[in-house]
Order: C-alpha cells, then structure tokens, then sequence
C-alpha cells in the first residue's frame, strides 16, 4: 500500500498496519452505543488530540537529525498550524455537543502521562515511527468519528474530511522520515521489540479512549512481540 516496496521499513509497516486494523476491528458497533457513550467516545478523542498532536510531533523535530526527516515533519507541522487543526477539531466536538469535560480529560489522564514520559526522552526513530502509526489509525478512524457526530445531530465534517484523506500522505512521509533516520544507525536497521515502545504507550491509550471501562487489553499482535515499556511509564 506505501509507495516503496521493500524498502528498510515495510516489515515496520506490515506491523503497524495490522496494530491500526485490530484497534478499528475493535471498535463498538455506533448502533449500541447510548448516546452519552457516543458523546464521551468524541470527547476523550478530543481530549487526546487537541492539545498534544502538534506537542508530540514538534518533539519528533527536535528529535530527528536527518534532513530528510526534519523536512517532512515540518511540512506535516506547517499544514498543522497554517490550517488549524486543533481548531477545526474543537468546532467538530463542539457541534457534536462533545467537547470534553474534566470527566472525559480525567478517564483518559494516566495512558496520556504515559504518553508524555515516552515523548519526553526524543527517542527519534521511536517516535516517528509512534506518529506514523498515530497518523495511519487517526484516517482509518475518521468515517467512524463521522458517523459517530452524525448519530449526535452534527453534520460538521471539516475534520474528518481533511483528515481522511491528508493524513494518507502524512503516514507514507512519516515512513520516508523513519527510514532516513534508521539509515542514520545502520546497526541498529533490524526491527527490534524496543522500537514499538512509543507505538505500544500511544496504543494504549487510543485503546483506553475506545474503551475507557477496560483496564487492560490484549495487544494480540504487539503483545507477542514487544517488550514491557521501560519503568518510567509505572
Ligand atoms: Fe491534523
């Protein structure tokens, strides 16, 4: 599906892919959900991603140092802020009536911190390749989100329609940018389990805003082959 075929980071994306396929597998059919369970599932996405999705890929800038990569997250930030995004997803919450409350920040706060410890160690490969996995589950989700507003009386659709079809573009530059900084390290180009950490901890926590009653999930495909993240996500 990526535009270069066996290249350094297709056994990456096989990977990531199917992470994306059983997190939108798992998602609650809209038709069960009462109302307040649709309201609150926009709401703690909203939560999640207004204020951080610009913060997390501006540490993904800081952490790189190939001028490949440097260029591809800025044109990915520069359309972030040029555009406004995080405006444009608080006028989706808002006219679904989903704009989060301090229930929805709090039912989602400690996977978030989790989050924000992994970012905070600018882990460059890592945390490329959490966004890229990020942006590839964030276009897979947007006819659910869609469908979900349309259940709450909203027709607004300026998010989910930019972001359905920009952030395809986003992911295959986010792997042109995880390659280049791989190759920056040639010994360390094999996949190891350690390399998912920011992908399991942002996996995490999408699973908690799908499922914010679950405690712990299995994480059938990551689980078999990823390590426990290091102590400081305790
Ligand atoms: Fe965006």
């Amino acid at each position: 599906m990526m535009a270069h075929k066996r290249s350094l980071t297709t056994p990456i994306q096989e990977h990531i892919d199917r992470a994306i396929g059983e997190l939108i597998a798992s998602l609650p059919d809209p038709e069960q959900l009462v109302p307040d369970e649709r309201r609150a599932l926009i709401a703690r996405y909203a939560a999640v991603l207004e204020g951080n999705f610009i913060y997390w890929m501006t540490a993904a800038r800081l952490a790189v140092a190939s001028d490949e990569a440097k260029a591809i997250i800025e044109d990915n930030l520069r359309e972030e802020v040029r555009d406004n995004h995080p405006g444009m997803l608080r006028r989706f919450a808002l006219a679904a009536h989903a704009a989060p409350t301090d229930a929805d920040a709090l039912a989602v706060y400690r996977n978030l911190e989790n989050v924000r410890l992994f970012v905070a160690d600018l882990s460059a490969v890592k945390i490329v390749l959490m966004m890229a996995f990020f942006e590839g589950f964030i276009t897979r989700f947007m006819p659910y989100l869609a469908d979900l507003a349309d259940r709450q009386g909203s027709a607004e659709r300026q998010y989910t329609d930019v972001h359905g079809v920009v952030d395809v573009v986003h992911t295959e530059g986010l792997f042109r940018a995880l390659e280049a900084e791989m190759l920056r390290k040639p010994d360390v180009v094999e996949p190891t389990p350690s390399l998912f950490t920011g992908v399991k901890v942002l996996r995490t926590l999408i699973e908690n805003v799908i499922h914010p009653n679950r405690v712990t999930s299995p994480h059938v495909a990551l689980e078999a082959t990823v390590a426990e993240p290091a102590a400081a996500a305790a």
